[in-house]
């Protein structure tokens, strides 16, 4: 099949500024040095009215920063204007009791944001968090990388200054860990601004193939080895139900498999210390096929369909460098969704990898029949536990809004590991149920299995679909539906595709302990 029939644009997904490794400069010293040229200092709010608790570098004192709105809470800045440089930044760090690493990585990305103007920031805020140091050079460094962040790849002049160093202050004794946590939070923060820039690229720009070469890119580089099965590929391996959502499509579909194996410092592999198969879905854009979706902004946010597999595949391009023991084995089913003379009609049945009979009741439901097949060739390898990614119903939007991701999931054990994670990285997790008995609203009277519900209770019929490819291996169904996108700047979330997810697996990675 020719590449793009229809389109008169080049893929312009090529060498992104966080494909490429380093281009944040991070130092850590006891001291600020010259040339920094926005500072940022910690400020807490009023406990004793008396005490002059704001540093003097600032050159303003607490009721003069009152009457400019400032009071020291966690998210507020206030960016001192001044005739010579640097110019100084008061940065709100909260109340004592409630400092931790989250509201450390909150903080940073807040003075992050205030110091846009600016290319050499340095923050020295730590001294003021009960945080250990290796924590908190990674959170300061996670939250500043990840709020600077901007998708500029198609203006043909961005407007905004990207963060070229980020200097830290740490007492003598604390530079090492600081040091070598801000490289851990650079190789999270790069990652998860990998995933971000593969779901704000628009969807001519990033297709299945195109997805597949940068797959084989990042795995070059990052320890991976990475194995792209195109159409006939997937005929010959079975797997009816990522090629019934691409049979209305002129673009190819394609399943990128990844494995990473722990290695020691020679290169020769080491026995791992478990095995984790994680599953993204790579709808490069959904539009509903032949239940074809109306013109709103939600459907003009479907190039981030495939956000769980970007964040599958950039949470991979972190474990060879950040020492992960398990062994992972990932699987993206990519493919848009498109209507067409040759798309899959509703009451089709599609054939899947495990022999399983879908009716497609609805097209709009693509997700869970792309994963499905992963599920089984995740499943045929026996890992210890399967993990998948998926934007895949508005209903874990519209019951956890845009915050908070949908975990669901037939063992409690790899639920808990992911809530653990969210924990550890922020990204809210919130568990649904796996009500086996609402299964029966996908009896199908033709096949086995039909991919729509009832009404109610979307996510967990999703779930309920998914969880019979599985067979009795752990398995957690993250629905990031909700969390795929922010409308507005927030904290370290700038505008538009979050990445959420990405640092979640890496850590579940990292800490993976198999159940049984
Ligand atoms: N990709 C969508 C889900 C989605 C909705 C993601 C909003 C992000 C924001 C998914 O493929 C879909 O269309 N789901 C349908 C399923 C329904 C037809 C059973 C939905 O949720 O409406
Ligand atoms: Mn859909
Ligand atoms: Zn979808």
């Amino acid at each position: 099949m020719p590449s793009r029939p229809h389109k008169l644009i080049p893929p312009t997904f090529s060498r992104t500024p966080s494909l490429d490794a380093e281009t944040v400069e991070l130092a850590v010293a006891i001291e600020l040095p010259e040339g920094v040229e926005a500072i940022g200092l910690a400020v807490a709010p009023v406990v004793d009215e008396d005490a002059d608790d704001v540093p003097s570098a600032l050159g303003l004192d607490r009721a003069a920063l009152k009457r400019a709105g400032f009071t020291g809470e966690v998210g507020q800045t206030l960016v001192i204007p001044a005739q010579d440089a640097p110019t100084y930044i008061a940065v709100g760090v909260g109340a004592p009791e409630k400092r931790t690493a989250a509201v450390l990585r909150d903080v940073s990305a807040a003075f992050a944001r205030a110091a846009g103007a600016f290319a050499s920031i340095g923050l020295d805020v730590s001294r003021s968090f009960d945080v250990d140091p290796a924590s908190a050079g990674q959170v300061i460094t996670e939250g500043a990388l990840l709020a600077r962040y901007r998708y500029t790849e198609l203006k043909r002049e961005a407007k905004h200054t990207p963060l070229a160093a980020l200097h830290l202050v740490a007492g003598a004794e604390d530079i090492a860990a600081t040091a070598s946590g801000a490289h851990r939070g650079e190789v999270l923060a790069r990652s998860a601004n990998l995933a971000r820039d593969l779901a704000n690229t628009p969807p001519s720009h990033l297709t299945a193939s195109d997805l597949g070469d940068v797959a084989l890119a990042v795995g070059a580089t990052h320890g991976l080895a990475v194995e792209v099965f195109d159409k006939d590929a997937l005929i010959a391996l079975g797997t009816g139900g990522l090629l019934g959502v691409n049979a209305g499509s002129v673009e190819e579909p394609r399943m990128i498999q990844l494995r990473y194996t722990p290695k020691d410092d020679s290169g020769a592999p080491i026995e791992a210390t478990g095995h984790l198969a994680l599953v993204g879905k790579g709808i490069m854009y959904d539009s509903g096929g032949i239940s074809l979706k109306p013109s709103d902004p939600m459907h003009a946010s479907m190039k981030m369909d495939m956000a769980g597999a970007g964040a599958v595949l950039a949470a991979m391009t972190a474990l060879q460098e950040l020492g992960c023991t398990s062994s992972v084995t990932a699987f993206l089913m990519c493919t848009d969704n498109m209507p067409s003379g040759s798309a899959t009609m509703l009451g089709d049945v599609l054939t899947f990898r495990n022999g399983t009979t879908v009716e497609v009741k609805n097209t709009d439901a693509e997700g869970r029949l792309v994963l499905a097949d992963a599920l089984c060739l995740a499943a045929e390898e026996e890992p210890d536990a399967i993990v998948d990614i998926a934007t895949l119903t508005g209903a874990a939007l519209m019951a956890l809004g845009t915050k908070t991701a949908a975990v669901h999931g037939n063992e409690q054990g790899i639920v808990d590991q992911a809530l653990a994670s969210s924990k550890a990285t922020d990204e809210p997790l919130w568990q649904l149920p796996l009500e086996r008995s609402y299964r029966k609203q996908l009896d199908s009277d033709v096949a086995d299995i039909s991919n729509m519900g009832g009404r109610f209770a979307g996510s967990t019929i999703a779930a309920l679909f998914l969880a019979d490819f599985v067979g009795d291996i752990p398995w957690a169904h993250l629905d990031i539906a909700g969390t795929m996108l922010v409308d507005a700047d927030e904290s370290w979330r700038p505008k538009g595709a979050t990445g959420y997810g990405t640092r979640l697996l890496i850590d579940l990675a990292e800490n993976f302990t198999a159940a049984r």
